[in-house]
């Protein structure tokens, strides 16, 4: 049987995973794909790194030479140019594309799959979201006869990691940080990570397949974790909470705004009995709610070299079988409907605010007062002094008020007329509470 070409771009932590495995599980793969697979060339910045296991002789830097003649390409740089170059190119090529770069793909998936289906080929990418866990496939084929409402998940493994060790360990931020990168888990430039936008890539891949329409990283409504501190996170564990970014993507039939769908990212408190709680470490998890399959929960290592490049490679079996049989093969995540996307101040949610206010008489009515004004109800008010204050300064008392579900934008409102009160000495945090 004549062997597929293939061609990688990139051999960094995915890169040398992947190329390890071609070139270490050649007879297996083969006997799944009905074809061999020819390592043909690997392109890469710098040629003279030393890199184990990968022939120097397949090295190149000229990716786009590395990509000519090849059967399938296998893009792990990362990053729009030139990863989004060079996967048109091959694209137009005849070659059939394995990618898991989710920055390009929320922001240029159309552009992408459109050149995929004027050539009649592939485009993979399955290790775009949630590294090892099988996602994509399962939301844009196994769910496609059904109805999604909702996709909860924690998507990135950096944040995830640096949430846990706070909590769990107590360690301090940066320490939680050197050890992710040091692990392979964060991007190059770690503000993609801890802002949310790594996160939010995700979320815009996941709304896109999950609701048949086109949603980029600019609908994305996006907070990051840089803002949390060790005392948020010990306040949350005092009160039965813990605090994920989540990456929550709906459909909304009901929204002030009208229909439509809404994809955001933001850390929020979850009950630590929820399931998406016990999720620790660099995992990931995603939990989707469906009309008829009711609740499903997808659990598994989001990132690292040789998780994600599971992904990757079952990705490159199912286009070499593909090849092999002739064909493009009947093509499942099509974004046929074209629903609005709803800013986040139109979603429903809850909020705990935590207030440093002066403590005496009247504040109190105050607070409350406010909150009725805006028609937002609160469900828990609690309340403990400040002890360490020098003698002679007011007292004050650290209120902590969780409210029922109400509309972003008149629980925001309410956070912003708080801050005005002369009663409040300051604004300590605003966290989302989700999962209940
Ligand atoms: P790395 O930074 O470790 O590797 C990038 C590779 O691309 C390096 O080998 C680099 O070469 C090569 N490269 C960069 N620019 C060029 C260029 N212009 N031409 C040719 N080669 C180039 O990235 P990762 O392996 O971590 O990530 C790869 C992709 O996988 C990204 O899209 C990332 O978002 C995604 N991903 C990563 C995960 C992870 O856990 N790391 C998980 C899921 C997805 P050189 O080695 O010479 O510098
Ligand atoms: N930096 C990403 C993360 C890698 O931490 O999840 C996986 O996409």
């Amino acid at each position: 049987m004549k062997s597929l070409r293939v061609a990688m771009l990139g051999c960094g932590v995915v890169g040398s995973e992947v190329a390890a495995r071609i070139l270490g599980h050649g007879e297996e793969l083969a006997a799944r794909i009905g074809a061999p697979l020819e390592l043909a060339a690997v392109a890469v910045r710098d040629a003279s790194k030393a890199r184990p296991g990968v022939p120097s002789e397949l090295l190149t830097t000229d990716a786009a030479a590395a990509i000519e003649g090849a059967d399938i390409v296998i893009e792990l740089i990362g990053g729009i140019e030139p990863a989004r170059e060079l996967i048109l190119s091959a694209l137009r090529s005849g070659a059939s594309v394995v990618t898991a770069n989710k920055a390009l793909l929320a922001s240029h998936y159309g552009e992408l799959m459109k050149a995929a289906d004027a050539a009649e080929v592939r485009l993979e990418h399955e290790a775009a979201v949630a590294g090892a866990i099988p996602i994509i496939r399962p939301v844009g084929n196994s769910l496609a006869g059904d109805r999604i409402t909702r996709v909860m998940g924690i998507v990135n493994g950096t944040t995830n990691y640096i949430l846990d060790q706070m909590d769990s360990e107590g360690w301090d931020f940066d320490t939680a940080l050197r050890t992710a990168q040091e692990l392979g888990y964060a991007e190059a430039d770690p503000t993609a990570d801890l802002g949310g936008h790594d996160a939010a890539a995700k979320a815009a891949i996941l709304a896109s397949i999950a609701f048949h329409t086109p949603v980029t990283i600019d609908d994305v409504s996006v907070e990051g974790i840089t803002e949390v501190s060790a005392d948020m996170v010990e306040t949350a564990r005092a009160q039965g909470f813990t605090i994920k970014l989540l990456a929550i993507c709906e459909e909304l039939s009901d929204s002030p705004e009208g229909p439509g769908v809404s994809a955001r990212v933001y850390p929020a408190l979850l009950p630590r009995e929820h399931v998406l709680a016990s999720v620790g470490g660099a995992f990931n998890a995603v939990f989707i709610e469906a009309e008829a399959a009711g609740e499903l929960m997808f659990y598994g290592q989001g990132a690292g070299g040789a998780p994600t490049s599971s992904a990757v490679l079952g990705d490159v079996v199912s286009v070499a079988r593909r090849k092999v049989l002739g064909g493009r093969g009947q093509y499942e995540r099509r974004l046929t409907t074209r629903l609005p996307v709803l800013p986040i101040s139109a979603i429903t949610t809850r909020y705990q605010i935590t207030l440093d206010v002066f403590d005496r008489p009247g504040v109190l009515s105050r607070i409350a007062e406010v909150f009725a004004e805006e028609g937002v109800s609160i469900e828990l008010v609690q309340q403990t002094q400040i002890e360490d204050e020098p003698a002679g300064t007011p007292q004050r008392a650290k209120l902590v008020i969780a409210t029922h579900a109400g509309i972003d934008a008149a629980l925001r409102r309410t956070v912003d007329r708080l801050a005005e009160l002369e009663a409040v000495n300051a604004l300590s945090s605003v966290l989302r509470i989700e999962g209940h």
